[in-house]
Parts: structure tokens; C-alpha cells; sequence
């Protein structure tokens, strides 16, 4: 089956989703990837790209960061709002409704991130476009759907293979004149799906950080 993976997608994507209903619970978790580099780096700006329903956004803000979180879909990003409403937060979250195929923040941050979102456009131009918005110094964390026959989604779907990366695909993006890369893997976490399966996630994800 093809997706389109436009605005009207993502929009009915969401519209359907349990995490968007008012009795979603609020702690809704930020993924184990994102859990682990909030440990570890000193709170700056980031940007969460796709944020949907903000749980990673809203780790970092917890922790003291101020992030700006970036989708498509306004369903997802009121979601995200009511959520952080009964939160409350060390740092700052922001919302913003913008297409990232096309949108330009007109500055840097210390950490982008970008937790499977896949976009209307080739998802390694994607990656491509978000690196250049990490500052000097700044952090890189993608994670992304590996190129997998057991991919799923948290859904619990399998997803579309132009959605679906290697870790080696993402890796060759990063000029190393430009970039160090910290780990670059395949990675597996266990999530239960919204009809109670429990679901094994085969995830590329890749850490690096900005020389220059
Ligand atoms: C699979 S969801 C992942 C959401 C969240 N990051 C997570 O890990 O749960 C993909 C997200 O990317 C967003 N997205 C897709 N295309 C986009 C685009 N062109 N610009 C901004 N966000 C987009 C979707 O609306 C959706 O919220």
C-alpha cells in the first residue's frame, strides 16, 4: 500500500489516534533513545522534528530544556498542548504547526531530534534538511523505522519501506569533517500497541554531534 504522508494524512493519523483523546493518559512516555541522551546532556534549546503528541518534547522541557516542537498536524499539536497543560515543567515547550518539507527556523538549536517522523518527501533528504539546524556544538539524535521485514510501528503496523532506513543510509549523511558520530545502530524496544500486543520495534537510531 502507498501513503501519501501529506498534511491530510498525518491530520486523520491523528484524528484516529487514542493518544489524542482527552482521557489520554499525560504521562504518555518519551522513548527509551530520547529518556537516555536527557540524562546524560546539559539542558540547551532543541527542536523535536514530528513531534506528534510531544512525549519526548516534554521530557526535555522537564529536564530543563527549552524546546520547540515542530509538526504538520494541528490535531497532534493540541494533544501535545492539553498534555504539557498538566504538566509541570523545569524548562519550556513550544508548538508550533509547520511543514518541515518547507519550513525554515531561521536558527539553531543544541539538540535536534526526530522520532519516526516520516514526511512527504524522500525520508533521507528529510534527515538531510533537519541536520543543518544544529548549532555548532549541538546534538543530532534520529530515530527512525530500520529497513526491516520485522519493522512495526508502535501502532503496531508494519511501515511503508520509503519510510524505513538503514542505520548505515543515515550515517553517510554526516560529513565527518563536519561531524562525529557517537553510535549509529540498529536498535530494538518493546512497546504495547493500542490494541494491548505487545510489539518488538526494530529502530535505526543515530546519535552524532556538530564540529562546526
Ligand atoms: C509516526 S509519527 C511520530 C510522532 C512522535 N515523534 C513519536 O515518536 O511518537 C510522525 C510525525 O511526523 C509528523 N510529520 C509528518 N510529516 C511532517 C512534515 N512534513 N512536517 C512536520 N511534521 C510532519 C506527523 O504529523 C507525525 O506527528
Amino acid at each position: 500500500m502507498t501513503h501519501s504522508f501529506d498534511k491530510d494524512y498525518w491530520e486523520q493519523h491523528w484524528d484516529e489516534a487514542p493518544e489524542t483523546a482527552p482521557s489520554a493518559p499525560a504521562e504518555n512516555r518519551a522513548n527509551p533513545y530520547v529518556q537516555r541522551i536527557a540524562r546524560r546532556l546539559s539542558p540547551g534549546t532543541a527542536l523535536d522534528a514530528g513531534c506528534g503528541t510531544g512525549a519526548e518534547a516534554r521530557e526535555l522541557a522537564a529536564r530543563g530544556w527549552n524546546v520547540l516542537g515542530a509538526d504538520i498536524s494541528s490535531t497532534a499539536l493540541a494533544a501535545a498542548a492539553a498534555q504539557t497543560s498538566e504538566q509541570d515543567l523545569a524548562g519550556t515547550v513550544t508548538w508550533r504547526e509547520a511543514d518541515l518539507a518547507s519550513w525554515e527556523p531561521g536558527r539553531r538549536f543544541d539538540l535536534v531530534m526526530t522520532n519516526y517522523a516520516h514526511p512527504a518527501m524522500p525520508q533521507l533528504e528529510f534527515y538531510r534538511r533537519i541536520m543543518n539546524w544544529v548549532a555548532p556544538g549541538g546534538t543530532l539524535l534520529i530515530v527512525g523505522h530500520a529497513h526491516d521485514p520485522e519493522a512495526r510501528t508502535a501502532h503496531g503496523h508494519q511501515p511503508p519501506a520509503e519510510a524505513t532506513v538503514t542505520a548505515a543510509d543515515v550515517a553517510a549523511l554526516l560529513d565527518p569533517a563536519e561531524w562525529t558520530i557517537l553510535s549509529a545502530d540498529t536498535q530494538s524496544r518493546t512497546v504495547t500497541a493500542p490494541d494491548g500486543r505487545t510489539v518488538t520495534l526494530p529502530d535505526v537510531v543515530v546519535l552524532a554531534t556538530r564540529r562546526s
